[in-house]
């Protein structure tokens, strides 16, 4: 009552005066504590953007360590100067992007995948955050190798070479007269040789294990509580390993992980492949024009089992 009038009357009394005072104050402490919000979130920012420039630089000496590390250790590896098994293996140059050095180095490998496959395993690792992986039948490191550069920038990353490089592993079980006449007389020892020349000349000695192990003997190493985000079963094509490789190993790719399967349009694989496609659901099945086929299945999740779901397809 006395600020009306004292409104009208064209004064304000000092209460008027005090309460007008306490009513600017408390607008200049939001004003503030806006101010002060903004300037956090900016301090915050900044910090994580030293925080990240800061994580770049460690993966950056890392990646040098790994390449003294690979002159080391190419430096304490003695020439084959006689078979000339250590010549033709051309470092990467290393500003070259994923898919130009694979399709540099892929020339240099013995084995068959073919540059399509490797640019697709190597996609299937970098869209789906595949950590650890594994592949049975090695050979030259045709399509290991293509898989170890594309994981090689994922953190923690390791590649499992399961592999024998032994004749008698090879033709242990017949495919025809021709594949395992073949397969009896390559010189696989040489192709081991040129497989870790290659290894150690593409700084990937750090994340290839190399299991020199036929595949069901090499099973029993894994324990089922570390299991593969993906699997690429390529070794043996004759039907009982290929199936064998597919029913053994399955349970060892985790829930949701993902198994690829070579030459899926082979007879002996089909069996291999029927497998798959009822205990998984199909990423994709893929046929070149040369006959080279190849099928890419997910495990089921969790929650689901073999039992409860029926096969689905992710793509047709
Ligand atoms: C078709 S080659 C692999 C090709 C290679 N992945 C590529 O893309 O070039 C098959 C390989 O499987 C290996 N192999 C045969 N039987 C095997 C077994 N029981 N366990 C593991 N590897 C086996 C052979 O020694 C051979 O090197």
């Amino acid at each position: 009552m006395r600020n009306f009038l004292g409104r009208i009357l064209g004064f304000e009394s000092p209460l008027l005066q005090l309460e007008t005072r306490v009513a600017v104050l408390m607008q200049q402490e939001i004003t503030h504590q806006a101010l002060l919000a903004v300037r956090d979130a900016q301090v915050r920012e900044a910090q994580s953007f030293v925080r990240e420039r800061e994580a770049t630089l460690r993966e950056r000496e890392s990646v040098v360590r790994e390449r003294e590390t690979t002159i080391e250790l190419l430096k304490a590896f003695p020439a084959n100067t006689d078979t000339g098994t250590w010549q033709g293996i051309t470092p990467i140059a290393q500003n070259m992007d994923l898919e130009a050095t694979i399709l540099a180095v892929l020339p240099q490998l013995d084995g068959w995948c073919t540059p399509r496959k490797a640019l697709w395993l190597a996609g299937l690792i970098q869209n789906n955050s595949i950590r650890r992986i594994g592949e049975i039948g090695v050979y030259g490191g045709r399509s290991l190798i293509p898989m170890a550069l594309a994981a090689r920038g994922v953190a923690g990353a390791s590649v499992y070479a399961i592999e024998p490089w032994d004749n008698s592993v090879a033709v242990e079980h017949a495919t025809n007269a021709g594949n395992d006449q073949w397969w009896r007389e390559v010189d696989l020892g040489m192709i081991k040789q040129k497989f870790i020349t290659a290894v150690l000349s593409y700084g990937l000695s750090e994340i290839v294990k190399i299991i020199e192990l036929p595949s069901n003997h090499a099973r029993i190493t894994f324990t089922a509580a570390t299991k593969f985000d993906l699997l690429h079963i390529d070794g043996s094509h004759a039907e009982p390993q290929a199936l064998a490789d597919v029913m053994d190993w399955l349970p060892l790719v985790a829930p949701g992980g993902i198994i690829v399967l070579d030459d899926i349009g082979w007879k002996s694989v089909a069996k291999a492949r029927d497998y798959l496609r009822t205990q998984c659901t199909v990423i994709e099945e893929v046929e070149e024009e040369d006959k080279c086929s190849y099928g890419a299945y997910r495990t089921l999740g969790i929650e689901q089992t073999a039992h409860t779901a029926a096969p689905q397809h992710e793509m047709a």
